[in-house]
């Protein structure tokens, strides 16, 4: 089994996320302690916002690299809002996947669920990019109605899941959520999004204990499939479980009025 932080906020000065080489330094050690054996430096890339040149990103990962001399394999990545651009940016050769592999994480706005959503990742998967989907569990229209993001799966997209959601770090809504998609094989990875040293650090295990406990057998698919993702495999998830999503779903519902 390997253990895998898919997303994170390591890289120092770039985005929202770490603010110093030292904070850096001082993740990484917990991803350490937290037996993790890659993890995915994957920025904030907003087109027209908070673009990184490609140049400049490899400098920082360099950077990092150089920095770190630990036991934990840094991949490189970024996470990209989602905006009608995307597959423009992508046919330019302005932005990369994972481990510069077909494997891209995107990310929604929190309350919104932009009309062209679909279109963006179908258009990018005819370029051959398999798009993910960050903490679609903390987006406020697909906890609403989780058939937004049952479509995009059926569609072909993966979903990574925060493993502070799973905690509720990031409040009840969120974490129903997160445990609803667990529970239903709606959920492919997991990322700690940890943007620093402190509340938002790179800890993980827990979440995994958690995934574990709610999902055993998505647990061994993610523990099988987590390394060809980063590699650029293609992976088979496990079936939607429906029956059992209508059913929470409703109750959900139910509960509200
Ligand atoms: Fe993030």
């Amino acid at each position: 089994m390997t253990r895998i932080d898919f997303h994170s906020h390591i890289l120092w000065n770039v985005d929202d996320g770490s603010l110093s080489k030292e904070m850096t330094l001082d993740m990484l050690s917990i991803s350490e302690e937290e037996r993790v054996e890659y993890i995915c430096a994957t920025p904030h890339y907003i087109i027209n916002e908070q673009e990184i040149a490609l140049e400049d990103y490899k400098e920082r990962f360099e950077l990092l690299t150089e920095a770190y001399k630990g036991n934990v394999n840094l991949i490189p990545g970024l996470e990209l809002y989602m905006h009608p651009k995307l597959p423009e940016y992508f046919k330019q050769g302005k932005i990369f996947g994972l481990n510069k592999e077909k494997y891209m994480l995107i990310e929604l706005p929190m309350r919104d669920f932009p009309i062209y959503t679909r279109d963006v990742f179908y258009e990018l998967s005819i370029l051959g990019v398999k798009p993910i989907l960050a903490h679609p569990e903390r987006n406020l229209k697909i906890q609403q109605s989780p058939t937004f993001l049952m479509e995009l799966i059926d569609d072909g997209v993966l979903a990574q899941v925060n493993a502070g959601s799973l905690l509720g770090v990031y409040g009840q809504a969120a974490k129903d959520s997160a445990e609803l998609f667990v529970k239903n094989n709606m959920i492919h990875l997991l990322g700690s999004d940890a943007h620093n040293n402190q509340r938002r650090s790179p800890r993980i295990s827990k979440a995994y204990r958690r995934l574990k406990e709610l999902n055993p057998e998505l647990y061994t698919w993610i523990n099988n499939n987590n390394e060809s993702i980063i590699k650029g495999e293609d992976v088979h998830p496990l079936a939607i479980i429906r029956q059992q999503h209508k059913e929470s779903f409703l109750k959900k519902l139910f509960k509200k009025s």
